[in-house]
C-alpha cells in the first residue's frame, strides 16, 4: 500500500543510484537514462563538481531568508546577466513559479506605468507553463484545467503557427505574448527563428512584452545557452528552471531593466527561492554549461544524434514519422503506438518519456558521451525493426 497520492502514473521501477548517463535500479539493472528527470539533470547523475558544491555549501549554510543579503545568489544573478539579455534575476524554486512570476512581472510593469488594464497574456493553445492555477489556464489545455475551476481569467490563446489568429487575438489589453521557444510537453515543436523575429516585431509595434519560456529548452539544452539566441531576438522576460539546478530545485525569472523596474520591494517573494544551498549548485552548473566549448560540444554531438535518428527514420518510415527538435531536446514522432514503443525501449534498457502528438522525448544529459549516443541509437534501431 502506497500512501503517496495517485496523481502520477508511475512505472513500476525505482532506482538505487545514478552515475552520469546511467541509472541503476533496485532490482540490479542498468539503464541508459535519456529522461534525466525530464531535462533536469543537465550534467547527468552525481556530477563530481555538483556533489562537491552541495557538500561544501551544506557544511557552511543551507538557508537564510531573503530578508538578508545572499552573496551566492548575487554571484549567480551576475553570471546569468553577463551571459544573457537580462539585467535582473528573481530566484524561485520551480518552473511553474518562474512562469507565474514572469506573468506577474509583465502585469506589474504596465500597472506601474499607468496602464493597469493592459494585463492579458497571449499564449499558445495547448502549451505548457506548469501546474499552478494561473499556469494551467495560461496553457489553454482542456485536460489540465478540467475540474479546477473557476477559470483564472486574463489569458488568450492562438494556435501554434497560426499567425492570422495571433494577430487577431492581440487587443489593447494585451500585456505580453508568452511562448515556449521550443514546445516541450507539446511535442517538441521548434518556433523557427524568423517567427521569433516576427513576434518581436509585433511586440515592439504594439507595445507588448515578449516572454520566452525556456524552462525546458534553456540552459544549453538547445545547443545555445538559450534557444532564442540563434534568432538574435531579445525577449523582455525569460522564466528558467530545470537545467540550471542540475537536479537541485531552482527556478528564476530573467528580466530586462524596463520590466524589473516594476518589481519593487514587497511585490514578490519566495521563502526558499535563491537560498545559499541552491545557489551554490546553480553557480557550479552555470560555470560548466556557459562555457563556449561545452556548448559547441552539445551542438556537434546532438547534430550527430539527430542525423543518425533521421537515417533510422528513413529506414523505418512505417514506424517513425518525424524527428523533431534541436540540440538535446529531441522528439521522435511515431506512426506506431507511443506507449508500447517507450516500453520496448525500456525493456532494452533505454529510458525515454512521452510528449504530446505521439512523440517520444529523448533527453540525454548535455555531457553525454558519443558512445552512449551510439548505444541509444542501436536500441532505437532494434525496437524500430521489431515493431516495423
Ligand atoms: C516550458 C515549461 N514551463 C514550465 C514548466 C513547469 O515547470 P515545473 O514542473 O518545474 O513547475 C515546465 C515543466 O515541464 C515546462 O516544460
Amino acid at each position: 500500500m502506497s500512501y503517496l497520492a495517485k496523481n502520477y502514473n508511475r512505472k513500476n521501477i525505482s532506482f538505487k543510484y545514478g552515475k552520469g548517463s546511467f541509472l541503476y535500479s533496485t532490482n540490479g539493472k542498468k539503464y541508459l537514462d535519456f529522461v534525466q528527470g525530464i531535462a533536469v539533470n543537465s550534467l547527468g547523475h552525481s556530477h563530481p563538481k555538483l556533489v562537491k558544491a552541495v557538500n561544501k555549501q551544506s557544511k557552511k549554510l543551507w538557508h537564510v531568508s531573503n530578508a538578508f543579503q545572499i552573496p551566492e545568489g548575487e554571484i549567480l544573478a551576475k553570471k546569468l546577466a553577463k551571459k544573457t539579455f537580462a539585467d535582473f534575476v528573481m530566484f524561485q524554486n520551480s518552473g511553474a513559479e518562474a512562469t507565474e512570476a514572469a506573468i506577474k512581472a509583465a502585469r506589474r510593469y504596465f500597472y506601474t506605468i499607468g496602464q493597469p488594464k493592459k494585463n492579458r497574456i497571449l499564449c499558445v493553445k495547448n502549451s505548457f507553463h506548469g501546474r499552478t492555477l494561473a499556469a494551467i489556464y495560461a496553457s489553454g489545455s482542456k485536460k489540465m484545467t478540467e475540474g479546477f475551476g473557476p477559470k483564472i481569467t486574463g489569458f488568450d490563446h492562438f494556435e501554434f503557427g497560426d499567425h492570422k489568429s495571433l494577430n487577431k487575438k492581440i487587443t489593447k489589453n494585451t500585456a505580453a505574448i508568452m511562448v515556449e521557444t521550443i514546445m516541450g510537453e507539446g511535442g517538441i515543436k521548434v518556433i523557427p527563428d524568423w517567427c521569433l523575429r516576427e513576434l518581436r516585431k509585433i511586440c515592439n509595434k504594439k507595445n507588448i512584452l515578449l516572454i520566452l519560456d525556456e524552462v525546458q529548452c534553456g540552459i544549453g539544452r538547445s545547443g545555445d545557452f538559450f534557444a532564442f539566441e540563434k534568432s538574435k531576438v531579445k525577449p523582455d522576460i525569460v522564466p528558467i528552471a530545470k537545467g540550471i539546478g542540475g537536479g537541485f530545485p531552482i527556478g528564476a525569472v530573467l528580466m530586462n531593466k524596463k520590466v524589473a523596474s516594476g518589481m519593487t520591494a514587497g511585490t514578490h517573494g519566495s521563502t526558499f527561492g535563491g537560498n545559499p544551498l541552491a545557489m551554490a549548485v546553480g553557480n557550479s552548473v552555470m560555470d560548466i554549461i556557459s562555457d563556449k566549448k561545452f556548448l559547441n560540444n552539445i551542438k556537434s554531438n546532438s547534430k550527430y544524434f539527430l542525423s543518425n535518428l533521421n537515417d533510422i527514420k528513413d529506414k523505418y518510415p512505417k514506424v517513425i514519422k518525424e524527428i523533431r527538435g534541436r540540440g538535446f531536446l529531441i522528439g521522435i514522432q511515431l506512426n506506431t503506438d507511443q506507449i508500447k514503443f517507450i516500453k520496448r525501449l525500456m525493456d532494452n534498457k533505454l529510458l525515454t518519456i512521452r510528449a504530446a502528438e505521439n512523440v517520444v522525448r529523448v533527453l540525454p544529459p548535455l555531457n553525454v558521451k558519443k558512445s552512449e549516443i551510439d548505444q541509444a541509437l542501436k536500441i532505437i534501431k532494434k525496437v524500430c525493426s521489431e515493431v516495423n
